[in-house]
């Protein structure tokens, strides 16, 4: 938001279930409401150019517990949003997301790669990026995804289904131990907001509509090496256990974004140890 404000008219329809209204700026319109709900959305419309929807259920345990739920919101209500955008002809960026690979044929992932989700979250995105697609082919509608790798990065709320950065610093910030599930030998690649959001506004000027874009960083760390790395942050006696592996859990996640690099010139430019100081700043003031 920080980034649009200062040369856009910016409105935000958010049910604050995770971010928080405190931490918006304050030049800019906000509609507290549920984007299920069809007057919320046609009121959040009104007059819009781009809308970046983010909205979702975006934890995978939570997606596997609750399927229907995580379906409502992760399918259906991204179904309206393009339906909304389709009636006023807007440009919709949408926040795909890394877990549609599953567990894929090569690292890295280029955006081509079989698709084989292992979660109702993963199934879920892949519905809604397919559907930005189709948008785009059958009725010329201006869609963009982004399919995101781990984001993470300051602001964001902590709970039991916050990305996991978040969650390591919580835990060991409450003095531990820090839970990693299964062996931790499990990757990822972590992304900062900061480089979310320049791909955001890169998505937001593109003319290659009707497409889809690894939005990650082409690192890959594992999960176990991150616990050490909070750890040494945060107080170097603190426990890390290891628990249950998670049901549905992808094992390597790394991405290939060299198209996103091509074409939408995007290039990330937070390392993950700057990213982690970043987050610890944030917790600290
Ligand atoms: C994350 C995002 C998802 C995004 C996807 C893209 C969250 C909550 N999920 O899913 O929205 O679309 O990346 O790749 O931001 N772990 C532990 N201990 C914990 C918590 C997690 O060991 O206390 C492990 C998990 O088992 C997993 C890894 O950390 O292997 C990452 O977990 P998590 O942060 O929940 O993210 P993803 O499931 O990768």
């Amino acid at each position: 938001m920080d980034a649009l404000v200062a040369e856009n008219e910016v409105r935000v329809l958010d049910d604050f279930s995770s971010g928080r209204r405190s931490q918006l700026p304050a030049n800019l319109s906000v509609i507290e409401g549920d984007v299920r709900d069809s007057d919320v959305r046609k009121a959040a419309f009104d007059d819009v150019d781009i809308v970046f929807h983010e909205a979702a259920i975006v934890s995978v345990e939570q997606s596997v517990e609750m399927p229907m739920e995580s379906h409502a919101i992760n399918v259906d209500a991204t179904l309206s949003v393009l339906e909304e955008a389709r009636r006023t002809n807007a440009r919709v960026v949408f926040a795909s997301s890394a877990a549609i690979y599953g567990t894929p044929e090569t690292l890295p992932i280029p955006e081509t790669v079989a698709k084989r989700p292992s979660s109702p979250y993963g199934l879920e995105k892949l519905s809604a990026d397919h559907y930005c697609q189709l948008y785009h082919d059958l009725y010329g509608l201006e869609t963009v995804a982004l399919r995101y790798f781990n984001v993470y990065g300051p602001r964001q709320r902590k709970g039991p289904y916050s990305g996991v950065i978040t969650k390591f610093f919580a835990q060991a910030r409450s003095g531990g131990p820090i839970t990693v599930q299964g062996t931790g030998e499990q990757t990822r690649d972590f992304v900062h907001v900061r480089d979310v959001v320049r791909a955001n506004l890169l998505a937001a000027m593109t003319d290659r509509v009707g497409e889809a874009f690894n939005i990650g960083t082409g690192r890959s760390t594992t999960i176990a090496q991150l616990a050490e790395h909070v750890r040494e942050t945060v107080d170097p006696d603190i426990k890390i256990e290891h628990t249950d592996p998670r049901p549905g859990d992808v094992r390597d996640s790394l991405a290939d974004v060299s198209k996103a690099n091509e074409a939408l010139d995007y290039e990330p430019a937070v390392e993950l140890s700057e990213g982690i100081e970043s987050v610890f700043d944030w917790i600290r003031h």
